[in-house]
């Protein structure tokens, strides 16, 4: 951590924790004081760690069966999680926690309700960055990267106004996207289906893996078609950005460079401290003009990198 001013531990009051579907729950938070001042500057792409060591399990029936062997192990690390809304006030700041439960950590976090406190471990690492002179702003989502997309959502369209957004979402199925509703049977075009998204103006193209809601296939591939089918698109005044499964991310990624757009990735590596120490994270990037690469840490140089920096595994 380098600047103290703006890092560190705060607690923060839960105002609510409930499911919105599936494994899928929203978790709001407050900070107030100097947890206020520091989530204030919060960049959409910034992620916390999360402490859950003093909670317990949900009673057994609410925790999946598939689960429920593998959540007893204790927990001894934070958990790192992005937030999917920030909201400065005068005296208070509140963020969104949009969290899939899957294992000991998540599933405690289900405990949570009004009035408890969460320690908080952050703002951590590096967020998306807008660049000037974009006037298209191509959103790329892969199922759990959804959270820092919709942040950063909401950045383009209070700060940006004047760039236009489109958000291309992929998951497996329909009931593995990660928001509030009902999307089995969703048609392909593009529009306000994704509420997400849609609460900032923006439409969304749908993908998932068996065609349950929108189009059949992969986000990068209704990505690539799209592109194909624009006549009046400048790659220049273009960006993309993308939060997802890392071979979504390499895809898109090749994507990008292939059409000459810039990009930037949000790397979701596995991480344990958060903060440098432990080198968990690593991820091999290329050395800016030279053939060689070097390993840098998602948790502090990311995790957003620009995508052509990351060396992604074939
Ligand atoms: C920068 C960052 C931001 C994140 N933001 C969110 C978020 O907004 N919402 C959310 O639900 N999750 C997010 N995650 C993932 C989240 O940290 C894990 O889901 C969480 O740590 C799971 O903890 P657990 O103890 O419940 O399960 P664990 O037992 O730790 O994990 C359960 C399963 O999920 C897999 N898994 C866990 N973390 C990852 C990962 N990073 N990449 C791939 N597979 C993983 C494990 O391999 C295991 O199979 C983020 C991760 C990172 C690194
Ligand atoms: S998570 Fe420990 S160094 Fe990145």
């Amino acid at each position: 951590m380098t600047d103290h001013k703006s890092q560190g531990v705060f607690s923060a009051k839960v105002t609510s924790n409930r499911r919105i579907r599936a494994c899928f729950w929203t978790m709001d938070l407050e900070f107030t004081g100097v947890g206020a001042q520091a989530y204030a500057r919060f960049q959409p792409g910034q992620f916390v760690e999360v402490d859950v060591s003093n909670l317990g399990l949900p009673p057994e029936e609410l925790i999946a069966p598939e689960l429920r062997d593998a959540v007893r192990r204790n927990i001894l690390l934070r958990r790192p999680f992005s937030f999917a809304d920030v909201t400065v006030e005068t005296n208070r700041t509140t963020a969104e926690l949009l969290y899939c439960v899957l294992g000991p950590a998540s599933v405690r976090l289900t405990t949570l309700s009004r009035g408890d406190s969460l320690s908080v471990l952050g703002p951590l690492g590096h967020g998306f960055r807008v660049p000037p002179g974009k006037r298209l702003a191509l959103l790329v989502v892969g199922g759990m990267g959804a959270p820092p997309i919709q942040c950063l959502a909401k950045l383009l369209r209070t700060e940006y106004a004047g760039t236009h957004v489109i958000a291309f979402i992929g998951a497996k199925t329909a009931a593995s996207l990660p928001f509030a509703g009902e999307f089995d049977g969703m048609p392909e075009r593009i529009d306000s289906f994704i509420p997400a998204f849609a609460k900032y103006g923006i439409a969304s193209a749908v993908t998932t893996d068996d065609g349950s809601a929108g189009r059949r296939g992969f986000v990068t591939e209704r990505l690539a078609q799209w592109l194909d089918e624009q006549r009046d698109w400048l790659p220049e005044q273009t960006i993309i950005y993308a939060c997802g499964p890392e071979p979504m991310l390499a895809a898109t990624a090749r994507l990008a460079v292939e059409r000459n757009i810039d990009c930037q990735v949000s790397t979701e590596r596995r991480m344990a401290c958060g903060i440098g120490v432990c080198q968990s994270c690593a991820i091999e990037c290329r050395v800016e003009g030279s053939d060689e690469t070097a390993y840098r840490l998602c948790c502090q140089d990311g995790p957003v990198f620009d995508a052509r920096t990351v060396v992604f595994d074939d």
